[in-house]
């Protein structure tokens, strides 16, 4: 595997699967039974210029979780390239403090062209409209368990993404990771002009999969295994592309009743997060919280096996894992939220 993680494009159904079973192997870790300091003295810079919650934390969180400390920077006024620094100048600069580093920038190709300035492994966290390599992993992570209780298998399963498909980076990362397993039927729905790029599709269309377009949910899902929403990023528009998109979203809100109506007793519902809450928004309905078919806090959840195991084998410590591990000593709930069923 390259020494850094920047797109889905050069990883192999190898690289892939090795992730999945390292990050099975971080649970014990991830759920705060197991402690390990594998990653002790190591440092991670994580550098976020554009709004983050989860990835940031996430990253954070599992690089402390493997031993590490973290340090970082976030939004543009308080970094050096407020005063004109160059992607290759921080890139040199960061890679004399830091062991890894996470990166998230609003411009398209930017985590890739601070990557070709070092040798220290770099993790694209969004590039703009381009890709989000580990929110696919731990997407893809979270369908094989899903589909693990299920009895279900992801060769020959039906799965819909949904929302702004053509700014939305989560779901180009998603799409190729999927198109790297046995064909499967993926049906993508999104308000006009608002299209997966075309590129994307006939790559997946080239490896065997089944992919249908649509503009309306208003169709029979009832074989649906999956469905995946996302937000329309109203950040990406120009002034002239919101006010044509007013609105549109509604029709692209996935909540009880198109579960109900549409779908079945065991599709899951997925989404990178943030969804958007506040009323009138047209984002994943709030109406789904507590039905077990709502997967989006066992996804965020699964953010830190994966991005653990991310780290564990950029850094080529995945074989040391359990010669480190020793059991918890501070008190940990039995369930982390109050609609989670017990782990
Ligand atoms: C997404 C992103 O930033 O691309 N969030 C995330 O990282 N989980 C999705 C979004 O912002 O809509």
């Amino acid at each position: 595997m390259s020494p850094h993680l920047l797109s889905i494009d050069p990883l192999t159904r190898d690289h892939v699967d090795h992730l999945l079973r390292v990050a099975a192997r971080m649970e014990p870790i991830a759920q705060r039974r197991q402690v390990t300091r594998v990653l002790e003295g190591a440092v991670l810079g994580n550098l976020f210029f554009e709004a983050s919650t989860r990835t940031r934390v996430s990253f954070n969180a599992a690089f402390c979780r493997l031993g590490g400390s973290v340090c970082d920077t976030t939004g543009f006024t308080f970094s050096s390239m407020a005063k004109g620094e160059s992607l290759y100048d921080t890139s040199r600069v960061m890679s004399g403090y830091c062991d890894a580093i996470v990166m998230r920038h609003p411009e398209q190709g930017s985590v890739a062209e601070f990557a070709a300035a070092t040798h220290v492994p770099v993790i694209n966290g969004g590039d703009g409209p381009g890709e989000h390599p580990s929110q696919a992993l731990l997407d893809l992570y979270t369908i094989d368990k899903e589909f693990a209780r299920l009895g279900k298998k992801l060769a020959g399963a039906h799965i819909l993404l949904t929302g702004d498909l053509k700014y939305g980076r989560t779901v180009h990362s998603l799409i190729k990771l999927l198109s790297l397993y046995d064909p499967m039927r993926i049906t993508l729905v999104s308000p006009p002009g608002l299209e997966m790029p075309g590129h994307v599709i006939d790559r997946v269309v080239s490896r065997g999969h089944r992919v249908e377009q649509r503009d309306s949910l208003a169709c029979d899902f009832s074989d649906l295994d999956v469905v995946y929403t996302t937000r329309i990023q109203k950040e990406r528009f120009t002034e002239e592309m919101s006010e044509s998109f007013a609105g549109v979203s509604q029709d692209f809100s996935v909540g009880r009743e198109f579960l109900n109506a549409r779908c079945n007793n065991s599709t899951i519902v997925m989404h990178p997060l943030p969804r958007d809450s506040r009323p009138g928004a047209n984002d994943l309905n709030v109406d789904l919280n507590g039905d077990p078919r709502l997967a989006i806090f066992r996804q965020t959840d699964n953010g830190i096996p994966m991005r653990m195991a991310i780290f564990a084998t950029l850094l080529q410590v995945e074989a040391l894992i359990e010669k480190d591990l020793r059991p918890v000593r501070w008190f940990v709930p039995e369930r982390v939220g109050v609609d989670d069923a017990a782990r």
